[in-house]
């Protein structure tokens, strides 16, 4: 494999993430003054994307060009790949054109199987396993919010085997988190994800929802029903409707706690309206950092 893929947060150091974060909040501070570099100058990032995207495909975009570079979206379906080319013959074609690839498909297979033959970075834009860049927008928040990673305690309500929550372990371990996911049997994570992720971060599992978000600095949840999972809504939404964020479940929550969303919400179904919009929500925030932590990975990858 490329060793300067993003394809999980695996591929990612304690000291690397470190180096991301702080590039990520000085490219946030500098952002729109006259002197930034432009370390993407002369350079054009392919975005290949199998599924919708808001926020992934626009703050990739917006950051390839604010970087110095051109971004080239690529439905998969109108390109070749649709009609059956292989994800290996695609790579390497692809890497005799562009400088970086961003990867938005179903499976995590596939994401590995392009990488092997891609010799230009690979960057994961989501998974059915993996959101590495989400995960680094919201240490970012969190960082921001906290003053720090390490010792936060974060819970993670819903679906606990997505991945977002994959994704979740495996940067909790990494930055020091205390990390509790609140979910019911058959939306547990992979025992495997917990025990192979590294780090000093904690990671615990219940079934109780109060008991996940007690005494939590951050509360984060994600939708029931994560694309490609739609045959599944009905019994997914019955599963894991104890699980919702709401005004109620919040008062368990440590005194300065707030909320986290990855984006898009299904509002009133994980996440009622009241706290969304609340006072305790840094939702918004959390979005805008997608921009700042992406500019980071690229900066760091493609240059
Ligand atoms: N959070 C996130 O990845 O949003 P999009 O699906 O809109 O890109
Ligand atoms: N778990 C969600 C995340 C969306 C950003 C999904 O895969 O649809």
């Amino acid at each position: 494999m490329n060793t300067r893929d993003l394809l999980s947060l695996k591929d990612v150091t304690e000291t690397e993430l470190k180096e991301i974060l702080v590039l990520a909040a000085d490219l946030k501070q500098r952002r729109g003054l006259s002197n930034t570099e432009k370390p993407l100058t002369g350079k054009t990032i392919a975005m290949i994307f199998g599924k919708s995207s808001t926020r992934t495909r626009v703050s990739f975009q917006v950051g390839i060009y604010e970087l110095g570079g051109q971004s080239l979206f690529l439905d998969r379906n109108d390109l070749q790949l649709g009609r059956g080319e292989t994800m290996s013959d695609t790579a390497e074609v692809l890497s005799r054109y562009a400088h970086g690839v961003i990867i938005r498909i179903h499976r995590h297979s596939g994401i590995e199987e392009y990488s092997q033959h891609s010799s230009i970075p690979v960057i994961n834009a989501l998974t059915d396993q993996f959101h590495p860049c989400q995960l680094l927008a919201d240490l970012l928040t969190i960082q921001e919010n906290a003053g720090r990673l390490s010792g936060v305690k974060v819970a993670y309500l819903g679906d606990g085997a997505s991945n977002m929550a994959n994704s979740w372990i495996i940067a909790a371990k990494l930055a020091g988190i205390d990390l509790r996911i609140g979910a019911p049997d058959g939306y547990h994570p992979a025992g495997t994800i917990i025990e192979d992720s590294k780090g000093p971060g904690k990671v615990t599992v219940t079934n109780d929802p109060v008991e996940a978000v007690s005494d939590a600095n951050f509360v984060y949840t994600d939708v029931w029903v994560s694309m490609g999972f739609e045959d599944e809504a009905d019994e997914r939404r019955n599963q894991l409707r104890p699980y919702q964020v709401n005004s109620g479940l919040l008062t368990h929550a440590a005194d300065d706690v707030k909320v986290m969303h990855c984006l898009p919400a299904k509002r009133g179904e994980e996440i009622t309206d009241e706290v969304l919009d609340g006072p305790v929500s840094i939702i918004w925030d959390q979005a805008e950092n997608r921009l700042h932590a992406q500019k980071a990975v690229l900066a760091k990858l493609v240059c």
